[in-house]
């Protein structure tokens, strides 16, 4: 596969997950244990007793995640929609509005900056800046993609489908939400980072409901309207029922994740 262009975020896409926080955590895949193994390795230091912000925390996936391993994590979310979610589910994890490109967090006062599937939605003019910023020396910038595994047959023809009837690159989009997860150049097109990167594989097996409502919760269906998208899923369920006969579908994704430390 080849690395495509940088793509810009678009406002209105960065901003569709808000009307969806529900089905967002009730059907988006987590992150394996091997992942935060990944980032500890590729960080040199562990996440437990660490300082951590989590940015774009959404409905808090991923934060919770780092909060089980130990460390002191503060999610930082723009969205209202989001937020909401994000403080029914996890009440006792601090929470505060803000976003990538303006972090609302002191100088020198994190040990780990994590971005799970959202920094693409920052700029990178001002976000990678604020990363440095706010990381501690030693510090180390996080960010990973649940990327759909294209090397399975069923997911490339999937996600065929879908690129015909969106009218995008959809393999671009499912490889790691546009062009970020692709090239480290693309993270930092500064070239201020130097990033490592490493691929963890892993995969659920879901009912084929969870499988379309997760599909379903990605930005370029929020934005198609309910009833195109319901027009598409109600097809795309026959097409799985074929492979998956007993309504389970197997989801292989490999987290795509750069590892960036701060002297
Ligand atoms: C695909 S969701 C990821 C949520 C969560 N981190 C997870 O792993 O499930 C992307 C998130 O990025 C947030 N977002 C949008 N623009 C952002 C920005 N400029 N900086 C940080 N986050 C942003 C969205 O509100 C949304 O919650």
């Amino acid at each position: 596969m080849t690395t495509p262009p940088p793509q810009p975020a678009t406002p209105t896409r960065a901003h569709s997950f808000n009307s969806a926080a529900a089905q967002y955590a009730a059907n988006r895949p987590s992150y394996p244990p091997a992942l935060l193994d990944a980032i500890e390795a590729l960080a040199a230091r562990p996440l437990t007793g660490a300082k951590v912000i989590d940015v774009g925390a959404g409905t808090g996936i991923a934060t919770a995640l780092l909060r089980e391993r130990g460390a002191d994590v503060l999610a930082v979310e723009p969205g209202d929609g989001m937020t909401a979610e994000f403080r029914r589910a996890h009440p006792h994890i601090p929470i505060v509005r803000g976003d990538g490109n303006a972090l609302p967090v002191a100088t020198a006062s994190a040990d780990f900056l994590t971005y799970a599937q959202s920094w693409h939605w920052t700029d990178t003019a001002r976000s990678v800046p604020e990363a440095l910023r706010v990381l501690r020396p030693g510090g180390a910038l996080a960010l990973w993609w649940n990327t759909e595994a294209l090397d399975v047959p069923w997911i490339v023809e999937a996600a065929d489908r879908a690129e015909r009837y969106l009218g995008i690159d959809q393999v671009v989009e499912k490889s790691g939400s546009g062009a970020r997860a692709a090239s480290t150049l693309a993270a930092d097109p500064s070239g201020r980072l130097a990033f490592d990167r490493r691929q963890v594989r892993w995969s659920r097996r879901v009912p084929v409901d969870t499988h379309l409502a997760n599909i379903g919760s990605h930005s370029a269906f929020l934005v198609l309207g309910e009833e195109r998208t319901a027009e598409f899923f109600a097809e795309e369920r026959g097409h799985l029922l074929q492979t998956f006969p007993d309504g389970i579908v197997e989801e292989t994704y490999v987290v795509d994740l750069l590892v960036a430390t701060c002297s």
